[in-house]
């Protein structure tokens, strides 16, 4: 299945696309609204919709999962929010910017810089290090190259990246090379790689997928936390039910290219599941 993972590796999506929060910015506005769609549309080709009308809204540091059947759109509805993909119709209003087809080149820098991704499949360079690998988040940067002095941005960056690196509990591993970790490990690293700039959105497509339950469960756990805790709003897909309720504050289902279910994850039905996966 397509993936924002093979938008990564094709060059379509920068490695590291992710910036700090301006100072100010740390906390959660609860009240704002950080993206919103307005009848969202998409086709790959006329015959066969995949988005049919998506009226979405995401306040700043909101946890949401993105449910739905396999092929049901979610990481459509995820590359369009982020303008990797023309959307068909409608509007889509990410952290400001607002588009219809796709964000000019402007937009799109901006929103990618605020942005951090964690995919299914990890992305770290395999033979540098656990660290080497974390700081390669901080590329990208607004002036990440003409804001600071060449010999003061990589102690800066090191440190930034083992401060990421602890909050992940990797801080021992720093000068592993990552692929002598574990997958679950290496999914840590990633989320460190994603969070150490502290981006305002985090966009997660099946970030558990390849693990195992209980280190699928733990990088969740982890990854919910520390979004919480910096205010970071959390927009990732799952098919794991108890990942999809637990780790977020409002489930939002796909299910034939529209919006069939948006509510407090506390309040999700087992039948309201069963009725969102039902053929
Ligand atoms: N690049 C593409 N070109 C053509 N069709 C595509 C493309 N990407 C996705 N599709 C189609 O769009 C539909 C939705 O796919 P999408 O990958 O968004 O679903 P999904 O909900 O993420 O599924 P999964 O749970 O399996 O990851 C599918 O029918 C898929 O075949
Ligand atoms: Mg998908």
């Amino acid at each position: 299945m397509p993936d924002l993972l093979e938008d990564t590796r094709s060059g379509l999506l920068p490695e590291n696309v992710i910036t700090p929060l301006r100072q100010g910015e740390e906390t959660t506005n609860g009240a704002a609204t950080i993206l919103a769609t307005s009848d969202l549309r998409k086709y790959y080709d006329r015959a066969t919709p995949v988005l049919q009308g998506i009226d979405l809204s995401i306040r700043a540091g909101e946890r949401v999962a993105l449910i739905g059947s396999n092929g049901s759109g979610k990481s459509t509805l995820l590359k369009c929010l982020i303008g990797i993909h023309p959307n068909s119709g409608g509007r889509v209003t990410v952290m400001d910017h607002s588009f219809s087809r796709l964000p000019d080149a402007g937009q799109r820098r901006n929103i990618r810089r605020s942005t951090g991704f964690v995919f299914q499949k990890h992305c770290l360079v395999r033979r540098r290090t656990v660290l080497s690998n974390v700081v390669h988040g901080m590329l990208g940067t607004e002036g990440s190259w003409r804001g600071f002095s060449q010999a003061i941005a990589p102690e800066a960056w090191r440190l930034a990246a083992l401060e990421a690196l602890s909050e992940v509990n990797l801080e021992s591993f720093a000068l592993r090379r990552a692929d002598a970790l574990s997958g679950g490990q290496q999914q840590r690293v990633a989320i460190a790689r994603a969070l150490v700039r502290r981006p305002r959105l985090l966009i997660a497509d099946e970030p558990a997928a390849s693990l195992d339950p209980v280190s699928g469960r733990d990088v969740m756990e982890l990854f919910s936390r520390l979004c919480k805790q910096h205010g970071i709003t959390l927009l990732f897909t799952s098919h794991d039910m108890a990942h999809a309720r637990e780790f977020s504050d409002r489930v939002v289902a796909l299910r034939q290219g529209r919006i069939f279910l948006d509510r407090p994850s506390a309040d999700v039905t087992d039948r309201d599941l069963q009725e969102t996966f039902d053929a």
